[in-house]
């Protein structure tokens, strides 16, 4: 395959901290590829296309992979599988293609189930993006670990018992993919005695982003919310 397959980190949602790289990647290449809803696969309804939009700099040949935006944890194998054959052929033909990933590609980003079925096969670029852990902390001033602490990046969808020895065995933790979550995720800190302090943090670097002490976050939160805990 001649074409390079990217796998391109778009930041949390603020067009500003789309790196310069990232943007110079959008702006030249010919095919991009990113995950909708399944319910929705309107290019709109990309929330990583959305940040990419005013980078894209003209038409492009765009891919989209339907997955179910629930709290599943085996993502759609078979969109995933039937993009990456699409991808190929375009790498086949000497076209460029970017996997457009919210956040940083290789923290839960779409681009891995890509590059697990394309690796070896082309030549692959990663370009890093800010993560939104990092942007949650920037939007809570929170300082996440110094010196010898370590911190654990936690899934919420995690069983309750998981969810518990994970952060017990941290001095700070990041919980991803809040969601429908929220009460077993309050109710883990509640028992580890790491309520307070804790913050909620829903669209982090976006304007209408929200940070709450734990305790006021709504019970429903939406897809794009995280909840910092560090050692009081
Ligand atoms: C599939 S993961 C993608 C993570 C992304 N690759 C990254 O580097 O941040 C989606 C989860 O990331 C978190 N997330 C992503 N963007 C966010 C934002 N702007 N504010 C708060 N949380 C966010 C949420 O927990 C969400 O459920």
């Amino acid at each position: 395959m001649s074409g390079v397959l990217y796998g391109l980190g778009l930041g949390p949602g603020d067009p500003d901290l789309v790196t310069i790289k990232a943007a110079a990647v959008l702006a030249d290449i010919t095919v991009i590829a990113y995950v909708t809803p399944l319910k929705n696969a309107a290019a709109g309804a990309s929330f990583a296309r959305a940040i990419a939009a005013p980078h894209l700099g003209g038409e492009k040949i765009e891919i989209t992979i339907p997955i179910a935006m629930n709290e599943n944890p085996a993502p759609g194998q078979l969109a995933y599988d039937q993009a990456s054959r699409e991808i190929a052929g375009h790498l086949d033909a000497g076209r460029d293609v970017a996997v457009l990933c919210e956040g940083d590609p290789l923290l839960y980003g779409s681009f891995m189930y890509v590059l697990e079925r394309l690796n070896e096969s082309c030549k692959i670029v990663t370009v890093p993006g800010v993560s939104s852990l990092g942007a949650a902390a920037a939007a809570a001033n929170l300082p996440l670990v110094s010196r010898h602490q370590s911190l654990a990046v936690v899934p919420a969808t995690l069983p309750e018992a998981e969810i518990k020895s994970r952060i017990a065995a941290a001095n700070a933790a990041a919980v991803f993919k809040v969601g429908r979550n929220m009460a077993k995720v309050k109710r883990v800190l509640d028992v580890l005695g790491r309520m307070d302090g804790a913050i909620y943090i829903e669209r982090a670097s976006l304007p209408e982003v929200r940070v709450l002490p734990l305790a006021d976050a709504p019970d429903d939160a939406p897809y794009f919310s995280m909840i910092l805990t560090t050692e009081t």
